[in-house]
């Protein structure tokens, strides 16, 4: 998710640029980088940190030029520091890139091989290295560009700058964002339109697959393969503001719809479906005896916890290793039993969480094995770990968590499938039934975010109720703690999660005329069970609001609202049953116009204890 902004025209290009990288600042990044090309040669300044640092260094060694390209980085490959920041050079050629290149360690080895040596830990850094030996062996700029984009695999889009064109900038993307800012005389790229709103409201949308060469006087768009392409410029009407959330009111509501994006990121490059299986080079590499592990603890805080108590079912599924959950807050306190046949997993959406950091050390001065799953690269946590998972979930700017969630859920699921296969527990056959269904995912997500207008009109039924139940079996349950949590954090609503088996021992006592009680009803083994529980519920006056991928006449004579969701390998019905939880807590806190992206009280990571 990081920025990418080019600028070619009349004007200082280094201003326009870092003025467009700045209105990018929203998606969160650890360091920037920006070259300009002057009399046939392409010169670079990057850094760590903020862009007040880049500001900074211009303002010491100022760049001269009117034509060039800016970056900030969210590092997926690669620890934050100058040498991994974009812009990345490899002889005349520049490039800036967003996203994941899932096949750069074998370009990289074939380019080594070819005597080429790398300056970063990157794999943006194999595209201008793929780019400049394309030239040397005599190919043009666009047609080196062009051989170098149709061998990437992964999602990606690029920007790239050659010291001998200084007549255009190429772009090219497959599954993330480019869009070209229309000037008179001058034209931008940008991975999202705030960086070009003041300059521009014409604006030309790359699609998948797309190469676009940008020059002064106009843009001349085809695929990969060269073949033309005609595209019509749109008006874009948004402010701003409304521009950094995608058009969507709230950073919240924008993470939620990016959910499907984020899996296939966390996926991507991870997945071996011939072989069913998952290629976690980052576990290979810790050199661990995984057959040695005797006993699995998770520990996590809020919304990361019951992401463990998920991965707890999938990761005694898989692996048939015992597995305990707890708070981070209490896992110290407990005097756990820890030792080298154990394996700690610390799971947190920021990696700074003080709890989360204190259970990863007396983890590591206990001998324990810790691996982290994390989405922010050498945060803390990951640093003190022996090994890490990330997550691509890019940044996650709502106080709520959403995305972080469910590529949590799916970093479980892998790793649950590569332990499986490890330990010997998970044959082939298996294994590409659980891979295809984690590939099919996506998709299913993305068709069940089409329910938000079905659930936005619930919201405002049921959006006045001081108290709601969340109700869920096995796999599930913990998906009912979190749409509790999500409803709490963002609507101030009191909310709670239950076993469904467990509501007549005590909060059965709570039903009533007034009383929402939310209802995970997947057709699982446990569905008669869950159904009878509905049952008690309706019997006493409950509102019920029943999720399933299995309506039926019988759920309607009960439910007073059924939300479907598709039908899937109930190992991964969790994260499907989340989104409209997500969305409902979400449309019931717009209803009752509370602080959605801000809520009162909350921080994004709580960094004491
Ligand atoms: C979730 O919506 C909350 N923002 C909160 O519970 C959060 O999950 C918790 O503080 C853990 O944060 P972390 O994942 O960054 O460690």
């Amino acid at each position: 998710m990081c920025g990418i902004m080019g600028y070619i025209g009349e004007q200082e290009a280094s201003r326009i640029i870092v003025d467009g990288l700045r209105r990018l600042e929203y998606r969160g990044y650890d360091s920037a980088g920006i070259a300009t090309l002057v009399d046939g040669q392409v010169d670079i300044r990057r850094c760590v940190g903020k862009l007040d640092n880049l500001e900074k260094l211009l303002r010491d060694r100022p760049l001269q030029g009117a034509i060039g390209l800016g970056h900030t980085r969210w590092a997926t490959h690669g620890r934050p520091s100058e040498e991994n920041a974009h812009p990345h050079r490899a002889g005349k050629v520049v490039v800036i890139h967003n996203g994941i290149i899932e096949n750069y360690l074998e370009l990289k080895a074939a380019l080594e091989s070819k005597g080429r040596t790398f300056q970063s830990e990157t794999d943006t850094e194999v595209i201008s290295q793929l780019i400049d030996e394309r030239m040397s062996e005599g190919l043009p700029f666009l047609e080196a560009a062009r051989a170098t984009v149709k061998q990437l695999h992964g999602s990606f889009s690029i920007v790239v700058l050659c010291d001998d064109d200084k007549t255009r900038l190429l772009a090219a993307k497959t599954a993330t964002p480019i869009v070209i800012g229309l000037g008179k005389g001058e034209n931008f790229i940008a991975s999202d339109i705030p960086a070009i709103l003041d300059h521009t409201r014409e604006v030309l949308f790359l699609e998948d697959g797309e190469m676009a060469e940008v020059s002064r006087d106009g843009v001349k768009v085809t695929t990969f393969d060269g073949e033309p392409v005609e595209r019509a410029p749109k008006h874009i009407t948004w402010d701003p503001v409304t521009a950094q959330k995608g058009g969507y009111k709230h950073f919240l509501a924008k993470e939620i719809h990016e959910q499907p994006q984020a899996m296939i990121d966390t996926m991507l490059g991870r997945i071996r479906q011939e072989e069913g299986d998952v290629a976690l080079p980052e576990l290979d590499a810790l050199g661990l005896d995984w057959s040695g592990i005797k006993r699995i603890y998770l520990t996590a805080c809020g919304t990361a916890w019951h992401s463990c108590l998920v991965g707890k079912f999938l990761l005694e599924e898989m692996t048939r290793i015992p597995v305990d959950v707890d708070y981070a807050s209490e896992f110290r306190y407990r005097q756990p039993i820890l030792g080298p046949d154990v394996l700690l997993i610390a799971v947190s959406q920021s990696g700074e969480t003080a709890d989360t950091l204190a259970a990863v050390e007396e983890a590591r001065s206990a001998g324990a094995k810790v691996l982290a799953i994390c989405n922010v690269v050498d945060a803390s946590i990951p640093r003190r770990a022996n090994g890490v998972l990330y997550t691509h979930a890019g940044p996650e700017i709502s106080v709520a968590s959403t995305k972080a969630f469910t590529t949590q859920l799916t970093a479980f699921y892998l790793l649950s499938l590569y332990l499986g296969r490890q330990v010997g527990r998970l044959d082939e056959h298996r294994g590409r039934g659980l891979v295809a269904d984690l590939v099919n995912l996506p998709s299913l997500v993305q068709e069940t975010l089409t329910r938000s207008k079905q659930i936005e009109k619930i919201s405002k039924k049921y959006g006045h109720a001081s108290d709601f139940l969340y109700l869920g079996r096995g796999i599930n349950y913990p998906i009912a703690l979190e749409g509790a949590l999500k409803l709490k954090e963002i609507s101030y609503i009191h909310a709670e999660g239950y076993p469904a088996g467990e509501m007549k021992h005590g909060p059965i006592a709570l039903i009533d005329e007034q009383l929402p009680v939310v209802v995970l009803l997947p057709k699982d083994p446990m569905y008669p069970k869950t159904l009878s529980n509905l049952k008690e519920v309706e019997a006493r006056g409950g509102r019920i609001i029943a999720l399933t991928d299995a309506p039926s006449p019988e759920l309607d004579e009960v439910a007073w609202e059924v939300i479907t969701i598709p039908q899937v390998n109930h190992l991964l019905a969790p994260i499907l049953l989340v989104i409209p939880l997500q969305l409902l807590a979400y449309s019931i806190a717009v209803y009752r116009g509370s602080d959605v992206d801000q809520p009162r009280n909350l921080a994004k990571s709580v960094t004491v204890e």
